[in-house]
């Protein structure tokens, strides 16, 4: 029913999304995982030509990316460093015939962006600088990280083609190289549209 709704646009909340997963998962919810809402907003903006590839970048357990799968006719890419989190975000996939989504464990330093039209931020390098509310502890976390990864990002999106889209959600946009340019703004500042122009 989940996913039957989200191709025929009609709204599901939040609430009903998440019981796609256990309840371990369902409670990082509000701390780590974007809302059905700002993924199709962003989504609908991202996919912006015929067999556009988005890659999330740090995707968790896959909702941005299903969501859009789901509500788009882009192909979603997610790039998760815990591998519990894909193995999940496979199995709903694959539970729920969503096929134009694809998860890789990996780290995001592994992968070329060259490859990807459009890409999805959701402040994934955070958890380096803020240990608050951390999702497992799992992985080493480190502030020099927080800057290595940016630094990465930024590198990488320098060198995408003119055109290329990308959505920052909770973003202090230091991943953000010269040459993008904000298009839109929602949710007071948070989340934001870029194109890029040179
Ligand atoms: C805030 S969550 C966002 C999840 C998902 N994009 C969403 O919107 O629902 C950020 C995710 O990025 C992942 N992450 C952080 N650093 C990463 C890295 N260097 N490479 C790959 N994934 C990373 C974290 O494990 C976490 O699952």
């Amino acid at each position: 029913m989940i996913f039957k709704n989200l191709r025929l646009h009609i709204d599901i909340g939040d609430k009903l999304f998440n019981t796609l997963y256990p309840l371990s998962i369902q409670r990082l919810s509000e701390h780590h995982w974007t809302s059905v809402e700002v993924a199709q907003i962003s989504a609908d903006y991202l996919v912006h030509k015929p067999n556009c590839k988005v890659l999330d970048i740090g995707s968790g357990v896959g909702k941005f990316c299903l969501i859009g799968a789901t509500s788009t006719k882009g192909h979603f890419y997610g790039v998760e460093q815990r591998e519990r989190l894909i193995k999940l975000s496979q199995k709903i996939a694959k539970t729920h015939k969503v096929n134009n989504v694809t998860f890789i464990h990996s780290n995001i330093t592994e992968v070329s962006f060259s490859d990807y039209d459009a890409f999805y931020f959701y402040n994934p390098f955070y958890e380096n600088i803020d240990h608050s509310f951390l999702i497992d502890n799992k992985v080493v976390l480190d502030e020099k990280l927080y800057t290595t990864y940016s630094e990465y990002v930024a590198n990488q999106l320098k060198n995408t083609a003119i055109g290329t889209k990308l959505v920052t959600y909770w973003s202090t946009w230091v991943e953000i190289p010269e040459g993008f340019d904000l298009e839109f703004t929602a949710y007071n500042g948070k989340l934001n549209f870029w194109k890029k122009k040179f």
